[in-house]
């Protein structure tokens, strides 16, 4: 089994696709482990955007990911980040075949709805960055009947 982050950008939050974007991934056979809806403060954009920071729309794309909420999740399955990729499709949404995410869903690249990480070492450091411990596989969950 293996985990990889996804978030729906700002965009995709605005257009009202959270519910469409959860279905798609329920139906593929992820099981989610983390979600949460947030606004996201620059520093924390330009985290998880390090990769990026000499590319000429960094700015824009921090500027973009810090306008609104966003939704950020947690999903489990085999080859999670390779199998989300493909439900997501291709970075710019004019390339992505029509039945993915991007290709159903968007027309630009700089607002193409939602990210999904792009190799496990990615996933490991972007689930750390939005959900710290509590992205670790092999925690058992706190159980309200402990309290008994
Ligand atoms: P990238 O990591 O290359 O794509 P992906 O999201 O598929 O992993 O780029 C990160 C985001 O940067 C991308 O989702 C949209 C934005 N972007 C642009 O605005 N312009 C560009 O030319 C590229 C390549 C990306
Ligand atoms: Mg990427």
């Amino acid at each position: 089994m293996e985990r990889t982050f996804v978030m729906i950008k700002p965009d995709g939050v605005r257009k009202g696709l959270i519910g469409p974007i959860l279905t798609r991934f329920e139906q593929k056979g992820f099981k989610l482990q983390e979600m949460k809806l947030m606004r996201i403060e620059r520093d924390k954009a330009e985290q998880h955007y390090q990769e990026h920071r000499e590319k000429a729309f960094f700015g824009e794309l921090v500027s973009f990911l810090t306008s609104g909420q966003v939704c950020a999740m947690v999903w489990e399955g085999p080859n999670a980040v390779a199998a989300a990729r493909l439900l997501i499709g291709h970075t710019n949404p004019a390339n992505a075949a029509p039945g993915t995410i991007r290709g159903d869903f968007a027309l630009e690249v700089a607002e193409n709805i939602i990210h999904g990480s792009d190799s496990a070492e990615s996933a490991d450091r972007e689930m750390e960055l939005f959900f710290g411990t509590d992205a670790k596989p092999g925690i058992p969950s706190f159980d309200v009947d402990e309290l008994d």
